[in-house]
């Protein structure tokens, strides 16, 4: 008797303690070892998914070109500080910030960020990080596109550090790919997906300023026809626009195309194309569309998670520091 219910009392025990591992395991799995998580403002503030999503979209049909603002400004926040708003912070009397860098070159965007928090802070006041929301606008920017649509884990807090001086760690255009890999590889990223990365300038433009060192001697890596073109925007001065692809608003795979046409506008895009390495995944992205989307969606994730902070604020103004 005594025996059996020892033997039963055991095993309960043995069962509560699997149910506490399995338990603790999907807890881990959820909200993962950064503290972010899926499902962050459920309590909080469950409508901020909407309110980004529909702020974006309104933004987009009004500007479809802002939709590559969005994302090149979420990879300028993750690559400085890591994803902390940072991008986000306006110049001081005391301090010169990022955005005033001449590598911000043609950020833009600000007010939809400004617009969302306005809206989110009148629902759930101090509640909704500024880098959460660069991080879903970037997101459902590329969704507008036309691009994957995917989710992303939240709770990143904002920093209290922009410098003019950080943002010497964003990759210059004139990079080749052996350059380019080593930095990405320094947050974490493998070269192939440093190419799909790269697959953001399928939205967008670069301006004369960024690809003008092409132009003065022939290049073997640039179609000719293609150089006269290059050359022809670059005749309506240092900010003239070049769009990276055929399709500026579309996310899709021609920006991988134009690199096989020897079309790349940047030293930086076409090296993926000259480096051997590289060029496996450039061929790869350009006849796959679907694989494209599949490790350009694994990669943001990635990206969006560099560095991120639990020991920062919930800024009341993205523009400020409290
Ligand atoms: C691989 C290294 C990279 C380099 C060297 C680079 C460099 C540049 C440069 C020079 C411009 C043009 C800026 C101008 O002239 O106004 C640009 C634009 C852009 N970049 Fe990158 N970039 C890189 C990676 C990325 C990544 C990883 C993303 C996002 C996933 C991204 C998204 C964009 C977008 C969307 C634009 C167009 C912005 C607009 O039209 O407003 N870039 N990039
Ligand atoms: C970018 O930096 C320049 C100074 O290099 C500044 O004049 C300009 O206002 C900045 N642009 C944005 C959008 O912050
Ligand atoms: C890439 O650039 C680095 C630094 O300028 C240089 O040492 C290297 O030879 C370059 N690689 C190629 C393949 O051009």
């Amino acid at each position: 008797m005594l025996h059996e219910k020892t033997c039963s009392a055991m095993a309960n025990l043995v069962r509560v303690l699997v149910m506490i591992v399995i338990m603790s395991g999907v807890r881990f799995i959820i909200i993962g070892a950064d503290g972010l998580d899926m499902n962050y403002y459920l309590a909080s503030c469950p409508f901020v998914e909407p309110i980004v999503k529909d702020t974006v979209n309104r933004a987009l049909q009004n500007d479809p070109t802002l939709a590559a603002a969005l994302l090149r400004m979420h990879f300028h926040d993750c690559f400085i500080q890591g994803c902390d708003g940072s991008v986000l912070i306006d110049s001081t009397k005391g301090n010169t910030a990022e955005k005033d860098s001449p590598a911000n070159l043609s950020l833009r965007g600000y007010e939809i960020i400004d617009d969302i928090k306005e809206q989110v802070e009148q629902q759930c006041p101090g509640v909704v990080s500024c880098a959460d929301i660069l991080a879903m606008a970037a997101r459902d920017a590329v969704f507008f596109a036309g691009g994957p649509v995917y989710d992303i884990p939240k709770g990143r807090k904002d920093g209290r550090r922009s410098r003019i001086e950080d943002t010497i760690n964003l990759p210059a255009p004139t990079l080749n790919a052996s350059q380019l890999i080593r930095m990405f590889a320094q947050h974490g990223f493998t070269a192939q997906q440093m190419v799909a990365l790269s697959g953001g300038h399928t939205l967008g433009v670069a301006r004369c300023s960024s690809f003008k060192n092409r132009l003065n001697k022939a290049d073997p890596a640039l179609d000719s026809e293609f150089a006269k073109t290059l050359s022809k925007t670059c005749r309506g001065g240092d900010n003239s626009e070049q769009p990276f692809d055929p399709t500026r608003n579309d996310f899709d795979n021609l920006y991988y195309n134009a690199l096989l046409r020897k079309n790349g506008v940047l030293t930086s895009d076409q090296t993926l194309y000259s480096n051997p390495t590289t060029r496996n995944f450039v061929n790869g992205y350009a006849l796959n569309q679907a694989m494209f989307f599949f490790d350009f969606q694994q990669a943001m994730v990635k990206m969006s998670l560099l560095d991120v902070k639990d020991d920062g604020e919930v800024r009341e103004n993205c523009r400020k520091i409290n």
